[in-house]
């Protein structure tokens, strides 16, 4: 493998543990906090949990090592999207594990949890993980999104443990994988399997958090890689001047990317999907919110612009979720093959005005035609629409060029509008690590490691004070159950981790709001630049905007 100089760079690079995990493993020590309790739910968490629940929380601290002496076999995994620092996180666990007996081992399953239920596994050596130290992806042993939660796929599980000795499995993932991990955490310590269950909070969506969880690792990094683009596309705009730039981010359902981008490079318009839904807005109602924006600014002579979209914006859109609903069933089960076997566009959309309601088809008849040609034939295995491939930047952006030519026809609006597209998600999934994202990861990792040496099960690696200098993280651990809450899932009552949405009453929201009406009409744009890993401290070791806000 060519080996780009950055890279060689970043293997010397040394990350920063917390303060109370830098004097070697013979010098943390364990100190217990309150029994815990579910966020919500508790009976029925409890009942579920009888084995795993109520478990005290976790603080790791200076003083003499008191786990019993025990050889290690562990196995680790990376479930779902990459995110940056993964490597890091095994690099961490994988280094104190060594650092507690040479003896120990580390088994990495491949491609994800199905590397568990298949086999599939390497042992890591030294050399091998000095190839992946401080490096972006997941490809140390792959990734997958297959989902471990069925009796069928634990009895697998425990027999690959049994094959190979292990004494504990850590779980790389957000919330499902971690929900999971509790699950099958249970399970192991119900049977008496002896292996204990640990997992890593991992995405860039930056939905995995809670009172304990201050952020999901990779959020940083892709953030800063998304808003570096921005950025470099918000100074195009202003040098040109003639285009309005629609730029659609990753981040699943929840907003939190777009958010953060939007506080770190001050766009003229930001959607948050939240407040979508919570005001019940309208596309209609969205696109005049542009328009007007597009507008102003031409009244002040300046025909360009930035707007950032978050990916899972239309899933908030009240009527265009009702739209999607009509469409999926619609199509359900062998509607599909006959809406398909039907000659061209015309013949579709005679099928289509017959199967909508009058509501749906006029939210439908709102859309341009190329995305109502993708809600029928872009579909996932199930025949549902894939709400995550809809083009929303395209979307608004032509319908808010129809809007405009409205109110041309009408004499408001006298500028021009031309429009770029853009969608930035995978550009940020395999970054080499921001500083901040390379010592988390590694302290999650390495903290990883202490909870399955003390003995602890069901457990998330906890690291927090993040907003602080790494000196002053704090390592400890917290059990999952503490976390979850029953949610209806697939027509069932069940236990998970509750996905955090962007809080319209938090900080980032907060400041957001009080500068969009500023930031839509000036030109207010900020250049945050490439991610910077070496140089002073305050450049490389920024965190995000959510957190320093969110921990103010
Ligand atoms: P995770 O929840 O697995 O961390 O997913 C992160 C993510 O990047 C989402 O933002 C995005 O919607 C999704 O993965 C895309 O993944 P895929 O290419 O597998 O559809």
């Amino acid at each position: 493998m060519n080996l780009s100089p950055l890279q060689i760079a970043r293997y010397a690079y040394k990350p920063k543990l917390p303060g109370m995990l830098r004097n070697g493993i013979k010098e943390i020590c364990v100190k217990e906090g309150a029994p815990t309790h579910s966020v919500a739910d508790q009976d029925k968490i409890k009942v579920l949990f009888p084995n795993t629940y109520g478990k005290n929380e976790i603080t790791f601290e200076k003083g003499v090592n008191t786990a019993p002496a025990k050889k290690q076999v562990v196995g680790v995994i990376l479930s779902g999207g990459q995110a940056p620092g993964g490597h890091n996180v095994v690099c961490g666990l994988y280094d104190a594990l060594k650092a507690t007996n040479r003896d120990n081992v580390l088994l990495g399953f491949k491609g994800g949890p199905s590397g568990l239920l298949e086999d599939s596994y390497i042992e890591f050596t030294d050399e091998f993980i000095d190839s992946y130290r401080n490096t972006g992806g997941f490809d140390i042993i792959g990734s997958g999104r297959t989902k471990l939660e069925t009796e069928a796929q634990f009895e697998v599980v425990t027999e690959v443990a049994k094959k190979h000795g292990l004494t504990a499995v850590v779980i790389i993932g957000g919330d499902d994988s971690n929900t999971n991990a509790a699950v099958l955490a249970e399970y192991m310590a119900a049977l008496n399997t002896g292996v204990q269950v640990i997992g890593c909070p991992k995405t860039i969506d930056g939905d995995l958090k809670n009172e304990d969880i201050e952020a999901s690792f990779g959020f940083d990094t892709a953030t800063k890689t998304y808003s570096e683009l921005i950025g470099n596309i918000e100074r195009d705009a202003n040098s040109a001047k003639k285009y309005w730039h629609f730029i659609k981010v990753m981040g699943r359902s929840a907003s939190h990317v777009a958010l953060e981008c939007a506080l770190e490079t001050q766009p003229n318009i930001c959607l948050i999907g939240e407040e979508v839904a919570a005001k019940k807005m309208t596309l209609a109602e969205i696109t005049n919110t542009i328009a007007d924006a597009v507008e102003k600014r031409a009244a002040n002579g300046m025909n360009f612009g930035v707007a950032i979209i978050p990916e899972g914006i239309v899933e908030f859109v009240p009527e265009f979720g009702a739209l999607i609903a009509e469409i999926n069933e619609l199509l359900a089960g062998e509607k599909t093959a006959a809406f398909n076997a039907l000659p061209d566009w015309d013949a579709k959309y005679a099928f289509i005005k017959k199967g909508l309601t009058a509501d749906a088809l006029k939210v439908f008849d709102m859309l341009p035609a190329g995305i109502q040609q993708q809600l029928f034939l872009e579909r996932d295995p199930h025949g549902n629409v894939q709400v995550s491939l809809i083009e929303s930047e395209q979307l608004f952006a032509q319908m808010v060029g129809a809007e405009l030519a409205r109110r041309k026809a009408a004499g408001t609006y006298k500028g021009k509008y031309a429009t770029q597209h853009h969608f930035f998600g995978y550009e940020g999934r395999c970054a080499f690590p921001s500083n901040f994202d390379a010592d988390y990861c590694y302290s999650l990792g390495y903290n990883a490691f202490m909870l399955i040496q003390y003995g602890y099960t069901g457990y998330l690696s906890k690291v927090s004070n993040l907003s602080r200098p790494a000196e002053e993280w704090v390592a400890g651990g917290m059990p999952i159950t503490k976390m979850m809450n029953m949610e209806r899932r697939n027509g069932q009552d069940k236990p998970v981790i509750r996905k955090a949405l962007v809080e319209l009453d938090g900080a980032p929201f907060t400041y957001f709001a009080a500068h969009r009406d500023q930031w839509a009409v000036e030109t207010c744009f900020t250049y945050p630049g490439a991610i910077q890993y070496y140089g002073p401290a305050e450049v490389c070791d920024l965190t995000t905007r959510t957190l320093a806000l969110e921990k103010a």
